[in-house]
Order: structure tokens, then C-alpha cells, then sequence
């Protein structure tokens, strides 16, 4: 039995990755949250006993030890981070904090000899972009802000401890993703959960400003892929969908989709500016994929179901159950 660490994994990746790890019966996966963001109504069924629930914080060298001690993991997916605009801007110092977590991890993984560990970066440390799309290997860094600042130091951090101990690593930049469980802090779900109310959709000026959206099953199966079939080992790959869609066509698509009456408000930029396009290069992904991505209407369309059926029930990860949708990654494991 596999034994997989998922940091963050009461959060809305984390948690869509952790249902489907249990959804295959030779993986035992322990989940390590400090509800800062996370939910237990995210964890896995109790039904299930291929997973543990730790309640720690990553940041906290003496928390964290406890845990690889106690369960000697042999893969680790770390993406605990204080995530969110607002939350972000909010609380630099707290962001911060999270280089800590990133040296955490790197030194208990070489100490306790782990198989890999996956980092979730960010599409963030391309900053402003200096060139469309974004490219791993040849786009500049461009990290300003504290998050960005932060996801790239923690990347140079799990690199070195690749090159000096030999931690095999995988980097995941992310590129926006949605899906049922993201909260309303993001702009799919806050649009949606706008349109569902009535209230004013809101986008910041100048609402020209494009972004990409990668549905949450497509980033989950890129994941599977990687972790079963051992590829992207020392390497950094964009995850995310490189179809790129104005705001205010976003925040259209969305009212259309619902039949919502909301109208459409024009909001003040942030005060930090807004990025007027961020694009990821996705060969590298695709290439493992080698399927079409979800594409944005279905991916909206299965949200809104999701929340419209929960009524005050645990909000499930994916559209069907996970074991249906990837069971042919979990029979194509050579771990
Ligand atoms: N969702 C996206 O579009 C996106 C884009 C780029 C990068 N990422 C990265 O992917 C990862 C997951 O993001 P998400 O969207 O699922 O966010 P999320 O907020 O839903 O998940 C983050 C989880 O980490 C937990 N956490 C935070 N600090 C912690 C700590 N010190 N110790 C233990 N747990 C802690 C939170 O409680 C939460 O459950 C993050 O590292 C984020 O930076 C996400």
C-alpha cells in the first residue's frame, strides 16, 4: 500500500485530489489541514479507511514531524498555502510564514526518505507577464508580491534539496482552476454564486482583462498521471487550460448559463493594478493528458448542479465519482 501526505488537503485541490487517491484501494492517505481555509466536510467519506485526518500546521517544524513520524510517508503532495487575493494582500506576514512549510517539508522528506514530493506553485510567480503564453523553461519569473515572492523561493527550495540530497521533485504551476469545492474567494464561484442570488455581478475595470480557467477534473487527472505513471520527475509543469476568456464575457456566460437576472457592475481595478493576460503554455501537460479539456460552459454548468443538489450537503469534488473518472489511471500505475 501506497502511503500518500497531502498538506492542505481539507482545501479545494487538495481534497479533490485526496477523494481521488482513496477512490484507489492500494493507497493509504493521510491528510494534514489547519482549517485555515479547509473544510472537513471535504475529507473523504468516513466509509472509507484508507485515509487519517491530522489536524497541524505545516509551519510548525515540531506539528509536522509528528506526522511524517507517525506515518512514515513515502510521496508527499504539499499544497497547504494561504491562498486568495483579498486574503493574501490582507495578511503578508502570515504568507510569509509559509517558506517555513516549504523548509519543513524539503528537510523531513530528505530525513524521513521520501519516494517524491509534489509542490503546488503558482502561475503567479510569471508576475505581470513578459511573454503570452507562459512557457517553464524560457518565460521569466517576474514574483512581486508577497504569495508570488513565496511560491517562488519555496520552487528554489524543493530544487536544492533535489540537487543536494537527491529529493525527487515535481512542481506543479497552477494556472486559475475551478470546480465545486472552491470557495467563493475565486471568481467562478464568486460569479456563480452571484448569479444564484441575484445580486450584482461584479468585475474589476476594465473587464477586457483575460484569464484561463482549467476544470478541476483535468487538473486532478494531469496529477494522477504524473504521480502513477513516475513522469515530470525533477521537472516544473504548468497545469491549467490555455483557452482564454475576457472578465465581462465570463461574467455573460455565467448569467446566460444560470438564466440569471443579475446585472453586470463594473467595479474599480485593484488597487495593486489588474493583469491584463495570463496565459500558460500547456505542450508539457498536454502531452501527458492527450485528451481534450473540459470545456468552460460544462465546467460551469457542473458547478451549479453540484451546488444547486448539495442543499447544505457535503459539496462532492467531481461530477461523477472519481473511481469512474480516472480508474484508467489507477490501472496504469507502474508506482
Ligand atoms: N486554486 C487555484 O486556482 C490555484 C492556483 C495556483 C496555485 N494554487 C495553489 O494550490 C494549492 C491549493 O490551493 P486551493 O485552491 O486548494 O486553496 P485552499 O485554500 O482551498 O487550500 C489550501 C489548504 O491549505 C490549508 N492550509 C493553509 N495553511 C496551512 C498550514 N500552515 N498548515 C496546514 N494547512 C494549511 C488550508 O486550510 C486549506 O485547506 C495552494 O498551495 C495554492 O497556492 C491554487
Amino acid at each position: 500500500m501506497a502511503r500518500i501526505l497531502i498538506t492542505g488537503g481539507a482545501g479545494f485541490i487538495g481534497s479533490s485530489l485526496a477523494e481521488a487517491l482513496v477512490a484507489d484501494q492500494g493507497n493509504f492517505v493521510i491528510i494534514v489541514d489547519n482549517l485555515l481555509t479547509g473544510k472537513t466536510e471535504n475529507l473523504p467519506s468516513p466509509e472509507l479507511k484508507n485515509w487519517a485526518f491530522e489536524h497541524a500546521n505545516v509551519n510548525d517544524y515540531k506539528s509536522i514531524e509528528q506526522v511524517f513520524k507517525k506515518y512514515e510517508p513515502e510521496y508527499v503532495f504539499h499544497f497547504a498555502a494561504v491562498v486568495g487575493v483579498e486574503r493574501t494582500l490582507n495578511n503578508p506576514l502570515l504568507v510569509l510564514e509559509d517558506i517555513e512549510g516549504a523548509k519543513n517539508i524539503a528537510k523531513l522528506c530528505v530525513s524521513h526518505r521520501v519516494k517524491r514530493v509534489f509542490y503546488a506553485s503558482s502561475s503567479e510567480v510569471y508576475g505581470d507577464p513578459f511573454e503570452v503564453p507562459q512557457r517553464e523553461e524560457t518565460t521569466p519569473i517576474n514574483a512581486r508580491l508577497p504569495y508570488a515572492a513565496v511560491k517562488n523561493i519555496s520552487e528554489v527550495i524543493f530544487r536544492t534539496y533535489g540537487q543536494e540530497f537527491g529529493l525527487p521533485y515535481t512542481i506543479f504551476r497552477f494556472f486559475n482552476t475551478y470546480g465545486p469545492r472552491q470557495s467563493s474567494d475565486f471568481v467562478i464561484s464568486k460569479f456563480i454564486q452571484q448569479a444564484l442570488t441575484g445580486d450584482p455581478i461584479t468585475v474589476h475595470s476594465p473587464g477586457s482583462q483575460t484569464r484561463t480557467f482549467c476544470f478541476i477534473s483535468d487538473t486532478i487527472e494531469a496529477i494522477l498521471k504524473i504521480y502513477y505513471q513516475n513522469l515530470m520527475v525533477n521537472e516544473t509543469i504548468n497545469i491549467g487550460n490555455d483557452e482564454e476568456i475576457p472578465m465581462l464575457k465570463l461574467a455573460e456566460t455565467i448569467k446566460t448559463i444560470i438564466g440569471s437576472n443579475s446585472k453586470i457592475v463594473i467595479i474599480p481595478p485593484r488597487k495593486e493594478g489588474e493583469i491584463l493576460r495570463r496565459k500558460p503554455d500547456i505542450t508539457k501537460m498536454m502531452s501527458i493528458l492527450k485528451k481534450p479539456l473540459v470545456k468552460l460552459e460544462k465546467g460551469i454548468t457542473e458547478i451549479t448542479r453540484a451546488w444547486t443538489e448539495s442543499k447544505g450537503r457535503p459539496i462532492p469534488a467531481f461530477p461523477k465519482p472519481p473511481h469512474e473518472l480516472f480508474y484508467s489511471v489507477y490501472l496504469s500505475g507502474n508506482k
